[in-house]
């Protein structure tokens, strides 16, 4: 039932946002969290998830704003040392619903603001949106950023 809605939406869907048209890419956030997080990844896949992510992280300009580290030395958006527990406490200490969360924010942070919004520190800059990130690539770079400490 779920599937076959799916696929309706997809056809009626086609063709209405340029996202839509890249293979493995979906347009809806929730969506594309629920493509890119249909389970928590075993500890085999997760490490070999994060070689990926790392790369996608860089790949994607993450890290010209954001430290790996704890520490912000100056850049432009907060650090993401720890991130993963502190998405955890604010989404019930689910990790899927913690990992979804990243997801979305990842793709549409205007609509998802994290923790940091209108902190003066951060108040001159906004994170871009990365609406044509695969699903697939989303689950490596959260679970690139789920090691971060
Ligand atoms: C132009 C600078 C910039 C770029 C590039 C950027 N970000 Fe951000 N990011 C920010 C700012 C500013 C914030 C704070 C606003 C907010 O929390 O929504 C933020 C917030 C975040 C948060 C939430 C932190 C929290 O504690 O809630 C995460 C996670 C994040 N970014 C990950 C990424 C990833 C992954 C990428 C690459 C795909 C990226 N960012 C690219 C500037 C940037």
């Amino acid at each position: 039932m779920a599937r076959a809605a799916i696929l309706l939406f997809a056809l009626l869907c086609a063709g209405c946002m340029d996202s839509a048209n890249v293979p493995g890419v979906t347009a809806d956030p929730e969506q594309s969290a629920a493509n890119a997080f249909p389970d928590i990844p075993s500890s085999t896949e997760a490490m070999q998830l994060a070689e990926t992510g790392r790369k996608a992280f860089r790949g994607l300009g993450c890290e010209s704003c954001h430290s790996i580290t704890a520490d912000r030395s100056g850049l432009m958006g907060p650090p993401l040392g720890g991130i993963s527990d502190r998405v955890l406490a604010r989404q019930d200490n689910d990790p899927l619903k913690a990992r979804r969360w990243l997801v979305m924010h990842i793709k549409d942070p205007a609509k998802y603001p994290g923790a940091h919004v209108g902190d003066d520190a951060y108040r001159g800059t906004h994170m871009p949106p990365n609406p044509r990130v695969p699903d697939h690539d989303l689950r490596a770079l959260v679970e690139f950023l789920w090691t971060l400490r």
